[in-house]
């Protein structure tokens, strides 16, 4: 297995998996949504705001996962949102999401990325670092359905200091639908 950057020339591939693996776990609509989802992110995202990378076996791609910026209000903060993720039906359950997030994670790091959050199961990403943040902490974009599965990491310091504002997604995720 290798992990990698995307290219662009995988943008159909991806798009693919991801409608592929939200059909088999969530059925076929959510599939086609996160599907649509991601191949807005990976056109109408700039290039500075935007992180996606590939698992792949023998040339296939069979994981995904990517990080778009999140800023805020008070412009100091360097910020990215995980969303979405998926790792091939066949092949989860192997730690090959684990390594994919954990990549992402460091690949950001040295980029000078300083928080990430991301919105999801509390218990998963619990495992790759992430943990439960107030709204009162730090603002998500738009009003939670799930509050408890507001999420995020430093990846300069033990804890996530509390950051003032109004938090903005990109374009791709800015609709209240997704939250
Ligand atoms: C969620 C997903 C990305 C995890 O990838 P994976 O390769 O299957 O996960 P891993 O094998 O690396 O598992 C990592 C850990 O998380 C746990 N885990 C995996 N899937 C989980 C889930 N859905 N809920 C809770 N815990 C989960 C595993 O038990 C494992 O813990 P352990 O190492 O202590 O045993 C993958 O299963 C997937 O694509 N699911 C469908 C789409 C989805 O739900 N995406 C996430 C939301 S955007």
């Amino acid at each position: 297995m290798e992990l990698l950057p995307y290219k662009a020339s995988d943008n159909e591939e991806i798009k693919q998996l991801f409608t592929k693996v939200f059909s088999d776990s969530e059925g076929e609509a959510e599939g086609r949504v996160i599907g649509n989802l991601t191949a807005d992110i990976m056109t109408g995202t700039d290039t500075q705001d935007l992180y996606g990378f590939v698992a792949t076996e023998n040339k296939q791609i069979i994981g995904s996962i990517f990080f778009t910026r999140l800023r805020f209000q008070n412009r100091v903060n360097n910020a990215f949102l995980l969303a979405p993720v998926a790792i091939h039906t066949r092949y989860q359950g192997k730690g090959i999401g684990r390594r994919l997030i954990n990549f992402g994670l460091d690949r950001l790091k040295e980029n000078g990325v300083e928080i990430v959050f991301t919105y999801g199961d509390p218990h998963f990403y619990s495992k790759v670092g992430f943990t439960p943040i107030s709204e009162k902490v730090v603002k998500a974009p738009f009003a939670l359905t799930q509050p408890e599965g507001w999420l995020g990491q430093s990846l300069v310091s033990q804890e996530i200091k509390p950051i003032a504002g109004n938090a903005y997604c990109v374009k791709a995720l800015n609709k209240p639908e997704y939250w």
